[in-house]
């Protein structure tokens, strides 16, 4: 290793919105036309880890993701490593470090672009990351912001919104943690991989032409806030039927206006609807909801449930949708389902 050679490695989960973003305002800034709320996964699982080395001898800005270089070109990747200069230079003009170049390794755990959230995680890695180790302090969540919207939520554990904000600058767009993990430790969350393909249509392109195009989605924003309120009032009161009704609502809203976009976007297949079913068919059964879905943009689904339901839930899953192939081993390391505990961070 170079003898002025620095380098931090940190990890930060996935989250997975309960009212979800979708739209910008500002797409430069990464400014949402709603404020968001979710819940940032356990540790464990579903993550990214990314290592930052600068040294004086490094003669470019480099990155590579799950082993492969990536072109330094990305305006996000740009924007978030001059906001943490700006940070270090506001803190001490003449910082030796400040003209160092860094050297970005990062890994996922989990498929890359499948609707798994892995840009937040990513982003939200990185960003912290680099807070370590250019010791940036203060809110780190803005910075994230702008690499990936969502990002800004996975900079913190447990129960995170997104505040959309008002300011032009997007200095009020910020992420702050409604309430910690420790809060409501029986919530378990289970992912169902219906498919590890790369998506056709990427959020930020699909989101910004839902601006554009769909009739509906003005009606979608004027719920929004209310939609919030209820949101935080349902995880203070730990009441997990008003959670699960909210989460699925607002989940089915926003498929519902990505078919009203056009061209129509769909990311649900055949089988996210059918587990759809499954978990109306149960709660209907149970006569109040027991576990919730969620699709992000993608057909894999994220189902919210408590702690003592995941045997029956289990095992509905199992028998309805069993494992593709019957790779034991594979199935019990954790795919296509997981049980996760939500993040204590
Ligand atoms: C459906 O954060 O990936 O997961 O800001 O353009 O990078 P960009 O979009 P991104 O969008 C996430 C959309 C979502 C909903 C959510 O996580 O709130």
């Amino acid at each position: 290793m170079a003898r002025n050679m620095k380098s931090s490695t940190c990890t930060a989960p996935v989250n997975i919105a309960v009212i979800k973003y979708w739209g910008k305002r500002d797409e430069e800034l990464i400014l949402p036309t709603n404020s968001s709320l979710s819940v940032t996964l356990g540790q464990d699982q579903l993550r990214a880890k990314t290592t930052v080395a600068i040294d004086p001898s490094f003669t470019e800005d480099r990155m590579w993701l799950n082993g492969k270089e990536q072109s330094m070109k990305s305006a996000r990747l740009r924007n978030v490593l001059r906001e943490i200069r700006n940070k270090v230079r506001k803190r001490k003009a003449d910082d030796e470090t400040l003209s160092w170049k860094v050297h970005i390794c990062s890994e996922n755990n989990f498929p890359t672009a499948a609707g798994l959230a892995s840009s937040a995680a990513g982003y939200a890695c990185l960003v912290f990351t680099l807070s370590k180790l250019f010791h940036v302090d203060g809110d780190i969540s803005s910075i994230a912001r702008q690499g990936s919207g969502s990002a800004c939520r996975s900079v913190y554990g447990g129960f995170v919104k997104w505040v959309m904000g008002t300011q032009k600058d997007g200095a009020d767009s910020i992420a702050v943690q409604v309430a910690p993990a420790s809060h409501w430790p029986e919530l378990r969350t289970l992912i169902l991989v219906v498919s590890d393909q790369k998506k056709h249509t990427s959020s930020t392109e699909g989101m910004q032409t839902t601006v554009n195009t769909s009739q509906l989605f003005p009606r979608r924003l004027l719920g929004m806030e209310e939609k919030m309120e209820q949101m935080e009032k349902s995880i203070n009161e730990k009441d997990f039927h008003s959670f699960a009704e909210l989460t699925m609502k607002d989940s089915n809203q926003l498929h519902s206006v990505c078919l009203d976009t056009y061209p129509p976007i769909s990311y649900m297949k055949d089988v996210s609807h059918q587990i759809v079913r499954m978990v109306h068919c149960l709660n209907s059964i149970c006569e109040r909801n027991i576990v919730a879905y969620t699709f992000d943009a993608g057909p894999n689904a994220c189902l919210y449930l408590l702690e003592k339901d995941v045997p029956r839930v289990l095992s509905l899953v199992t028998t309805f949708f069993p494992p593709k192939d019957n790779n034991m081993e594979k199935f019990i390391q954790g795919l296509p389902v997981d049980v996760l505990p939500p993040s204590q961070g």
